[in-house]
């Protein structure tokens, strides 16, 4: 039985580290799904993928992508963003190529599909900030 008493300490500090691990680094709230995405990575992607037509400098393109206001603001035809619904967001719609609506970006390679599937997952789990 000498093993286990080995074994067993080890195993624990293990699970120890992994569960340590999985919470993130800034110590939000327990209760906050795993799953939640946070604005700040969704705003990356838009910093690097959209912004040389979405700031606010670029006239006659109502749709500004700099903050989560402007982004839930949407532009002339109304809201980008309908929260916990990707699939009637004009946002996601334009990102995925969806038929009616103007891929983005227009020209270029497309978001990857993690970029993709960040945007949807913020989308759907209800678009806070
Ligand atoms: C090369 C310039 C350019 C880039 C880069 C670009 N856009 Fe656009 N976007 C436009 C223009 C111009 C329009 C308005 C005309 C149109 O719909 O084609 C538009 C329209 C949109 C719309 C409304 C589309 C609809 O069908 O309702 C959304 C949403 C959007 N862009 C999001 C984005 C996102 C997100 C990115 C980055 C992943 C991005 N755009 C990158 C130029 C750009």
């Amino acid at each position: 039985m000498k093993t286990l008493i080995k074994v067993a300490p080890a195993a624990a500090i293990l699970t120890m580290g992994f569960a340590l691990s999985s919470y993130p680094a800034d110590g939000a709230a327990a209760s906050e799904s795993p799953n939640a995405v946070k604005y700040a990575d969704v705003q990356k992607v838009f910093n690097r993928h959209c912004l040389k037509c979405h700031d606010e400098h670029k006239s006659g393109d109502a749709i500004i992508l700099t903050s989560f206001e402007m982004v839930m603001k949407g532009g002339k035809d109304g809201k980008i963003v309908i929260k916990g619904d990707a699939s009637k967001s004009p946002l996601f719609l334009a990102i995925s190529g969806a038929p009616g609506h103007s891929a983005m970006p227009p020209k270029g390679r497309k978001l990857s599909a993690k970029d993709i599937h960040l945007i949807q997952d913020w989308i759907e789990s209800g678009a806070e900030k």
